[in-house]
C-alpha cells in the first residue's frame, strides 16, 4: 500500500513570513506517490476539494477564467493579514512592509523556476506587459507583431505607441485549430522584417484556450534577433511550466486567476540584459537599478501580495500536476461528449498539449451573446461570450470544484439547443 502523506509545502517561516490563519486542507490528504492522470479521476479526493470552496447553488460557475474564487481557508488567512497591517498601522509600513513584500517575490520566483532578479510582482497582466509596451525604448517605424486573438488592452498599448512613436504594428492570426506548432511559428515568422522589434504571444488564448508553442516560438524569433514578450495571464498555475525554459525575453501573468491570489496580484519577469532599456512606468529612484527599477509601487495593499504565500501553499497542497491534469481531464470529459453532435463547433484543439481548462463552443446559427443568455437562464449555467477574433461561442471554464455532473447538466444543455 502506498504510503499517505500531505503535499510538501514551501516553509514560510524559511522566508521570515508571518504565519497567521488556520489552515482546513488538513481533510486533504492525498497519496503523493500516485501518478497525477489517476488523481485527476479520483472523485472523492476532488469532492474534498470542493469542500473548501463556499460554492454559489444559483448557478453552475463555468466562467473562472476571469478570475479564480478564493478556497475559504485562503479567504480567511488574508483576512487575518489585513486585520494585522492594519493593526500596525504606518509602523508596519515603515518597517516590515518591504522585507515582507521582497519575500514574497522570493516566493514567486521560485514558483515559476525564475530568480528574483528578473521577477517582480505588480498589479496584474495589464500593468506588467502594459509597462514593457510602453517603456519599450522604441524608434520610429520599429515594428511589433501581435495576434487578432491576443487580449485588448495590450492591442490598445501597441495602438499607443503607434501614435506617440511611430511603430508599425503587424496584425497575424492564430487558427483555432492548428495541424502543428510549425503552422503557428510560420504565421510569426512570416511577419518578421528588418525592422521587428518585438513579437508579443499568448501562452494560452484567453478566448479559446489553446496553448502556444511558447518556446519554438521564441527560437525562432531569436535567430531574426526579435525579442518576444508573452502573455500568461491564463498560464501560471493553470499549466505546468519553468520560466526559465521558455526562452522568452519578458514575461507578464495575473496570479488572482489560476493561483488564486486575492484580486490585484500579477507578475512580471524581464530577461536581465533587457532590464536598463526599459523605462519604467512609475519613475523610480536614480540608485535604484535592475528589475526594481521598474517596480516602483508607492502606498500599496500590501495585504494582497502577502496573501500569495498562502495561496502557493494551497496550489502545493493539490499538487501542481494534479491540478493541471484535473482541469485537461474536466475539460476533455465535456468536449469528447460534444465534439461530433451537429451544429456544435468547438473552437479549441483537442491535442493535449494544445489546452488544459479552457475551451470555447459554439452552435451553429445561434449569436454566442444568445447562447450564454439561454445557458443561464434556462439551464443556470454562467459562462461567457465570446464573439470576435474568428471565436464564436461560450468560453467555458471549469475549476478545480467543479464536478462531472455539473458538466453533464452542461452536456445536456448543450444537445438541447445544438438539436
Ligand atoms: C490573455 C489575457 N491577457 C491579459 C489579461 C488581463 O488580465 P488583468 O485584467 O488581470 O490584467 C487577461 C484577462 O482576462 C487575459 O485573458
Amino acid at each position: 500500500m502506498h504510503k499517505r502523506t500531505f503535499l510538501k509545502s514551501i516553509t514560510l517561516a524559511g522566508l521570515g513570513l508571518p504565519q497567521l490563519g488556520k489552515s482546513n486542507t488538513s481533510s486533504l490528504i492525498i497519496d503523493s506517490n500516485l501518478p497525477a492522470p489517476i488523481v485527476a479521476k479520483d472523485e472523492k479526493f476532488w469532492k474534498s476539494v470542493r469542500a473548501l470552496y463556499k460554492i454559489k447553488s444559483d448557478y453552475i460557475n463555468l466562467e473562472s477564467g476571469y478570475y479564480n474564487m478564493l478556497p475559504e481557508e485562503t479567504l480567511e488567512q488574508y483576512l487575518a493579514i489585513i486585520k494585522e497591517v492594519n493593526y500596525h498601522a504606518s509602523f508596519y509600513m515603515r518597517t516590515r512592509q518591504f522585507k515582507e513584500r521582497a519575500a514574497q517575490n522570493q516566493l514567486i520566483a521560485q514558483f515559476l523556476g525564475g530568480s528574483e532578479e528578473e521577477i517582480v510582482l505588480t498589479r496584474n497582466t495589464t500593468e506588467s506587459l502594459d509597462l514593457i509596451i510602453s517603456g519599450y525604448p522604441w524608434q520610429l517605424g520599429d515594428e511589433a507583431i501581435y495576434a487578432e486573438q491576443d487580449y485588448g488592452a495590450m492591442i490598445d498599448m501597441f495602438k499607443q505607441v503607434a501614435k506617440r512613436n511611430g511603430v508599425v504594428n503587424k496584425m497575424v492570426s492564430v487558427p483555432n485549430i492548428p495541424q502543428s506548432d510549425e503552422e503557428i511559428v510560420s504565421i510569426y515568422e512570416k511577419a518578421i522584417t528588418p525592422k521587428t522589434k518585438l513579437i508579443m504571444i499568448c501562452h494560452i488564448i484567453n478566448i479559446t484556450g489553446q496553448i502556444l508553442p511558447v518556446k519554438k516560438i521564441c527560437d525562432m524569433a531569436h535567430k531574426y534577433g526579435v525579442e518576444v514578450m508573452v502573455d500568461g495571464a491564463h498560464a501560471v498555475a493553470q499549466i505546468q511550466f519553468n520560466i526559465s525554459e521558455l526562452g522568452c525575453d519578458y514575461y507578464g501573468a495575473s496570479l488572482h486567476k489560476w493561483l488564486a491570489v486575492p484580486l490585484g496580484v500579477g507578475v512580471l519577469y524581464v530577461k536581465k540584459e533587457h532590464q536598463s532599456k526599459i523605462w519604467p512606468l512609475i519613475g523610480e529612484n536614480e540608485s535604484v537599478q535592475g528589475i526594481n527599477r521598474l517596480n516602483h509601487f508607492g502606498t500599496n495593499p500590501v495585504h494582497t501580495y502577502l496573501a500569495l504565500q498562502f495561496a502557493i501553499q494551497f496550489h502545493h497542497k493539490i499538487g501542481a500536476a494534479n491540478k493541471e491534469e484535473r482541469l485537461r481531464y474536466l475539460q476533455q470529459y465535456w468536449t469528447t461528449k460534444v465534439i461530433s453532435i451537429p451544429n456544435i463547433i468547438l473552437n479549441t484543439p483537442s491535442e493535449s498539449k494544445r489546452s488544459c481548462a479552457i475551451a470555447n463552443v459554439g452552435i451553429k446559427g445561434l449569436k454566442p451573446a444568445d447562447m450564454a443568455e439561454t445557458l443561464l437562464k434556462k439551464y443556470r449555467i454562467y459562462t461567457v461570450a465570446i464573439d470576435s477574433a474568428g471565436v464564436h461561442g461560450c468560453r467555458i471554464t471549469p475549476n478545480v470544484f467543479t464536478t462531472l455532473a455539473e458538466l453533464d447538466q452542461f452536456v445536456a444543455a448543450l444537445k438541447e439547443m445544438a438539436a
